[in-house]
């Protein structure tokens, strides 16, 4: 969603503002902006569409200046027009923005009784407007800024920019992320340390409710009851940054290709050489946790209910997972002995945020699998565990599932190890087993061509059904959330068993039936919904291993062939095809494959 950025340099901040918003391309955006201070005026330049459009226009109509703001915008109120775009400019002051101002209606009423008239369809104007009106009060730009921001409800990530001020940004942040970089005379605003990447290493991350008055001389931050506030300068490594495609057409093939990388990195960080699995904290007493609430959207979601399995299975806990949407309005009970865990990879969705909020005070243990470390969930976890997958840039979640769902598994290992449920041998045989995952994944991705040539064929479908059955349904609905995200085709899964409850009155011969289904106890289930399939002359794309698809015979329409693991491993190793499949289809029809149309890779608001 929204990315912000800003600088007060030592160069010209037009490029460097540009550059920075290139790296928060990956977020998700429809039109893109920048304003800087130039000899004491304030101007700004913006555009529909991608940035190149932006540039494109400074070319034209450059825009000097040493200090500047600049924004990505993912269009919520209003559609994206350059009118809507930000920054938003009301005269002495302008601003960017990250999140949903609540009560701009009201403001906005307010304003209008002050004969102040509105140009936009956005929340954001109203920000603008109500610092102008307060400036024109005799209020220095602080105060204004201070002032408007005391009005304001709901999130926000801010950034304002003033006339006549080439030494200041004011920067807030209330429900939205956003970091303040450190350089050599030179200060930076961003949503993330990724925008900062290159300007600077030291980065300072604001808390909720902090409000920093940023010049070149530093950063002097208030918290939310305007005390004095003395936030820690990080120093962010350059690998949790780097963002680059490595040689593939796109991110997504690059974090595909990786992950028997990542799985590989993050089982060493939790295994030891003896293959006992050590949490960096071991706070989590599984003995006395009698259920688990998991909470979260999209992808994460769906490695919620993958681990749902296991925790049950294998360390006979009973499990719920709830979307983060459902969950933090419903009021769900919390008994005690309730262990919540979040799983997110930007650790900056706005539901999965607020239902971890909503199990403060309630839940025993708040517990959180995050890709960012530094972000609002990890930090407002009881424990966080990072799952190393590193910055993942495609919008459709990749090496973060996989990695997500790795975490997950040796969790659930040593709750069922805590239990008393899992014996220290067979504990032993799993984590060998997943010791060699990252090598069978890279078999899998060997059926690279194979895929591709499935997908060609899949291409041309309106509709594709995925099916699946126990650890394998999760994996179908993570399947056709994938397709349907990057290629635009409709797809959606069912449960193999509820086939015959009315997906299969969609079954003709147009319509391709995905099914993963390893050749496991519930195989001949599976073959036989597969059967009901064909006896409509459906077209059936088996995703199995040898046996299964030996088993399964030639009337398949096509067949891609995993290698054999565990049963209890397959979700991690059928995530590739699936991942796969979703990506050459999209390749096939040209579309987006990093950007896909309307979405946003970090979903900072409801
Ligand atoms: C968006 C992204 C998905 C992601 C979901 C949850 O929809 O496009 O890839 O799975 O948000 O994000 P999170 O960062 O909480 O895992």
């Amino acid at each position: 969603m929204c990315g912000i950025v800003g600088v007060l340099g030592d160069h010209e901040a037009a490029p460097i503002l540009v550059e920075a918003l290139k790296r928060l391309e990956y977020r998700g955006y429809d039109s893109a902006g920048i304003a800087t201070v130039n000899a004491g005026k304030l101007d700004r330049r913006r555009a529909v569409g991608k940035l190149v459009n932006l540039s494109d226009q400074l070319v034209h109509e450059p825009l000097a200046g040493k200090a500047g703001i600049g924004h990505t915008r993912w269009a919520t109120h209003g559609a994206p027009t350059v009118t809507n775009a930000h920054p938003h400019r009301s005269g002495a002051v302008a601003v960017v923005h990250n999140g949903i101002i609540e009560n701009y209606r009201e403001i906005r009423a307010e304003l209008a009784q002050h004969n102040i008239s509105f140009e936009t369809e956005t929340d954001t104007e109203t920000v603008a407007l109500l610092t102008h009106h307060y400036l024109s009060t005799g209020m220095s730009p602080v105060e204004a800024a201070f002032a408007a921001l005391d009005r304001l409800e709901g999130a926000f990530a801010l950034a304002f920019l003033f006339d006549g001020e080439d030494d200041l940004i004011v920067a807030a942040r209330k429900g939205s992320p956003l970091a303040v970089g450190h350089g050599d005379g030179e200060m930076f605003v961003g949503s993330d340390a990724i925008a900062l990447a290159p300007l600077t290493d030291r980065i300072t991350y604001l808390e909720e409710g902090d409000r920093a008055v940023v010049t070149r001389a530093g950063v002097e931050i208030r918290d939310e009851k305007g005390r004095l506030a003395n936030r820690p300068i990080k120093t962010v490594s350059i690998d949790n940054t780097r963002v680059d495609k490595a040689g593939h057409k796109h991110f997504m093939a690059k974090e595909i290709a990786e992950q028997p990388k990542v799985i590989g990195d993050a089982l060493a960080h939790y295994l030891t050489p003896e293959n006992d699995i050590h949490f960096p904290e071991e706070t989590i007493d599984f003995a006395k946790v009698d259920r688990i609430v998991m909470v979260a959207c999209g992808t994460a979601y769906y490695a919620c209910l993958v681990a749902k399995y296991w925790f049950e299975q294998i360390a006979r806990i009973p499990v719920e997972v709830d979307i983060a949407s459902e969950f933090r309005y419903r009021e769900p009970p919390i008994p005690a002995r309730t262990l919540a865990l979040f799983v997110s990879q930007s650790g900056e969705t706005a539901d999965t945020l607020a239902a971890l909020r909503y199990c403060r005070d309630k839940a025993d243990t708040i517990l959180s699998v995050i890709n960012v470390p530094e972000s609002s969930i990890a930090r407002e976890s009881d424990i966080a565990l990072p799952i190393l997958a590193g910055v993942e840039v495609g919008v459709a979640s990749t090496k973060a599932f996989t990695c997500q769902i790795t975490v997950l598994f040796l969790l659930a290992l040593k709750a069922g190890e805590l239990r008393g449920h899992l014996s220290s041998d067979r504990r032993a045989d799993h984590v060998s087993a997943l010791r060699a995952i990252p090598s069978i994944i890279s078999l899998a991705l060997d059926q690279n061509e194979a895929i591709r040539k499935a997908s060609v064929r899949l291409s041309e479908s309106r509709d594709v059904l995925f099916l699946g059955r126990g650890l394998m349904y999760p994996l179908a609905l993570e399947g056709a959330l994938k397709l349907k995200e990057i290629s635009y085709i409709h797809a959606e899964a069912y449960a193999s068993g509820e086939l015959k409850h009315g997906p299969i009155a969609l079954i003709d011969k147009h319509m391709p039936v995905v099914v993963m289904a390893p050749r496991d106890t519930l195989f001949d289930k599976t073959v036989s919904n597969m059967q009901e399939v064909m006896a409509r002359k459906g077209k059936v794309i088996l995703v199995s291993d040898d046996a299964g698809i030996e088993e399964a015979g030639d009337d398949v329409w096509t067949s891609i062939r995993m290698p054999s693991v565990p049963p209890l491993l397959t979700p991690i190793l059928y995530a590739i095809p699936a991942q796969l499949l979703a990506y050459h289809t999209a390749v096939a029809k040209g579309t987006d494959v990093d950007q896909p149309r309307n979405l946003a890779k970090s979903v900072t608001v409801e």
